[in-house]
């Protein structure tokens, strides 16, 4: 597990077309690293996932967008096996998940970081000490190592000097913070972030999306984000996969995406477009 070298500040000094051409990956894309094949999930009768399918090149930044309750935290659920689907096939560096028994899943898990979409902060644990956690569970460094390791990334979202903090003392943005810090200390094979940019004001989503490209070009990891920033979004993903109704109804490079004349595709980029071309900024 390597160090970081980039912080929070000089991320955000950079501008932004400096990572998109750094943060080209280092694999082909060729490589799968996750597959979903014709996966379905229903909850009380309501179908979150409705054959789903969708791959997820190793090496990837792969965007996840859609409309709210469209099955996008289901799916990222699903591929790591924290939600087990009613049916289909999940496959993770060519493991079936639905055929391994809970001790190898758990050796799966371990290999991803999320950032859930409410947090899921330890509310009677410090800053320090919830991002110290997954170090603790998962690795065998030392505890100075570990504490440096974790002020580090508490650092690089913006939070040096809110260490000893409780959660609940903290503003909305500075959880989701605190959660994308968690969910990247341990470098993980891949890194989900659930809308890691939601509720946050433009500067500090710019720095946050920044920061996981810093750490996608350092570690040359996995990372898949969904958000509701599509355009933040469009810009920093190789791949974008738009779900509806629990299902990819588009995939591909975000300039595809620009060009697609789908109705479905249409109308959620234009959507997402309108309040500028409103204002008449682009
Ligand atoms: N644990 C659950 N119990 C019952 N229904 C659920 C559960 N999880 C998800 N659902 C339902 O499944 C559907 C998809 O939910 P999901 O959270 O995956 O959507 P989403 O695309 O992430 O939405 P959002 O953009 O609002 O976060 C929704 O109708 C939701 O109500
Ligand atoms: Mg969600």
């Amino acid at each position: 597990m390597g160090s970081l070298v980039i912080s929070f500040e000089k991320a955000y000094d950079c501008p932004h077309i400096f990572w998109a051409d750094f943060a080209a990956p280092s694999r082909s894309l060729r490589e799968t690293m996750i597959e979903l094949a014709n996966v379905s999930r229903s909850f009380d009768g309501i179908e979150a996932l409705a054959k789903m399918s969708l791959k997820v090149p190793k090496g990837s930044l792969t965007g996840i967008i859609g409309p709210g309750g469209s099955g996008k935290s289901t799916a990222v659920k699903v591929m790591c096996g924290l939600i087990r689907p009613d049916s289909g096939k999940v496959l993770f560096d060519q493991t079936d998940l639905m055929s391994i028994d809970r001790a190898a899943l758990r050796g799966v898990q371990a290999r991803f970081g999320i950032q859930f979409q409410n947090d899921a902060l330890f509310e009677h644990l410090s800053v320090l000490q919830n991002v110290m956690y997954p170090l603790e569970r998962l690795t065998r460094m030392r505890i100075g190592q570990m504490r440096a390791r974790a002020i580090e990334r508490i650092a690089m979202v913006g939070l040096a000097g809110f260490e000893d903090r409780l959660p609940n003392h903290l503003s909305g943005g500075q959880r989701r913070r605190v959660a994308v810090a968690r969910a990247c200390v341990t470098d993980p094979d891949v890194l989900i972030c659930d809308d890691p940019t939601a509720g946050l004001d433009p500067v500090t989503s710019r720095k946050i999306l920044d920061m996981i490209i810093g750490i996608r070009y350092q570690t040359k990891n996995t990372v898949i984000i969904v958000s509701s920033d599509v355009l933040g979004l469009m810009s920093v993903a190789d791949r974008v996969a738009l779900v509806w109704d629990g299902a990819v109804t588009a995939e591909g490079a975000p300039h595809q995406f620009w060009q697609d004349d789908t109705p479905r595709v249409r109308r959620f980029l234009d959507d997402a477009r309108l309040p500028f071309e409103v204002l008449g900024w682009q």
